[in-house]
């Protein structure tokens, strides 16, 4: 089923919410080709599929954004081929699957410190967002060279910028204004973090945004993500209860 199908029907799981908003830190790639005594890239560029079918997924379970951390501020210190051929893989699956995603009518964004990509990538990114950005089913965001900690330095230096300009005074910050200034601005916190691989961390992922997202961290390695996986996720987010703060009490819940 095409993404545009999926969104025409979304069938939901077992009568629980769907969050709008998920976000994937999608790790193993790895450890999953020296598994086969493949070569790491080879382990990233099985990872390309499982995004595929995951965007396509998402839509069809009614999730309105899904945010993916393809390449971490962290991930430039990784030997050099393998940080090349990353974004070799990027610009070709950009170039690949942009077709498909724009006639599924997915919107893409990118998050991340830009200026530190290639142009080649830069280029494409750009053209991808200004073809895409019409678009009204499926925001995909995909977060390269992105850091929590630098967004929120980027967000607190746009801020000082608006308050030097005299356009802010400082008393208006707060933590509506300081989301806006973030590389997520305009778009609702995640609700749900999905961690492949094993790990247990957030590792610099949206330190701000995922405030009170639920977390859900399974062994699969990304390369073996299905929607299965997906949607053992989704029925771990229908039974949480989200209190922000509250007591059940006072949500009606006790
Ligand atoms: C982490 O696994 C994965 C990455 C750093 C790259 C993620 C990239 C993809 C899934 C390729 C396709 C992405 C898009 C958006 C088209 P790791 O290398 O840290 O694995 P390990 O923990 O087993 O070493």
């Amino acid at each position: 089923m095409s993404v545009a199908e999926a969104q025409t029907s979304t069938d939901s799981l077992a009568g629980g919410s769907i969050p709008e908003h998920v976000a994937i830190i999608m790790d193993g790639n790895g450890r999953w080709a020296e598994h086969r005594s493949k070569p790491r890239h080879a382990g990233h560029r099985a990872g390309v599929a499982p995004v595929r079918k995951i965007v396509e997924h998402a839509a069809r379970r009614g999730v309105s954004y899904l945010t993916l951390f393809a390449f971490s501020s962290e991930n430039w210190r990784r030997p050099k081929s393998e940080v090349s051929k990353l974004m070799g893989l990027f610009i070709e699956a950009l170039q690949r699957e942009l077709n498909s995603l724009h006639r599924n009518n997915v919107k893409l964004r990118f998050i991340g410190a830009r200026e530190q990509l290639q142009d080649r990538l830069c280029n494409r990114i750009e053209a991808a967002e200004a073809r895409t950005a019409a678009n009204t089913g499926l925001t995909l965001i995909v977060a390269v060279a992105y850091g929590g900690r630098w967004d929120m330095v980027n967000a607190a230096r746009r801020l000082a910028e608006g308050v030097a300009e005299g356009k802010l005074q400082i008393g208006e910050i707060d933590e509506a204004l300081f989301s806006e200034a973030l590389a997520l601005g305009g778009v609702p916190d995640p609700d749900l973090l999905i961690r492949t691989g094993g790990e247990r961390r957030i590792s610099n992922f949206l330190l701000w945004n995922l405030a009170y997202a639920e977390l859900y961290f399974c062994d699969c390695l990304w390369p073996d993500f299905s929607e299965d996986v997906f949607d053992a996720a989704l029925e771990f987010y229908a039974r949480r209860q989200r209190r922000y703060g509250n007591t059940q009490k006072q949500l009606g819940i006790a």
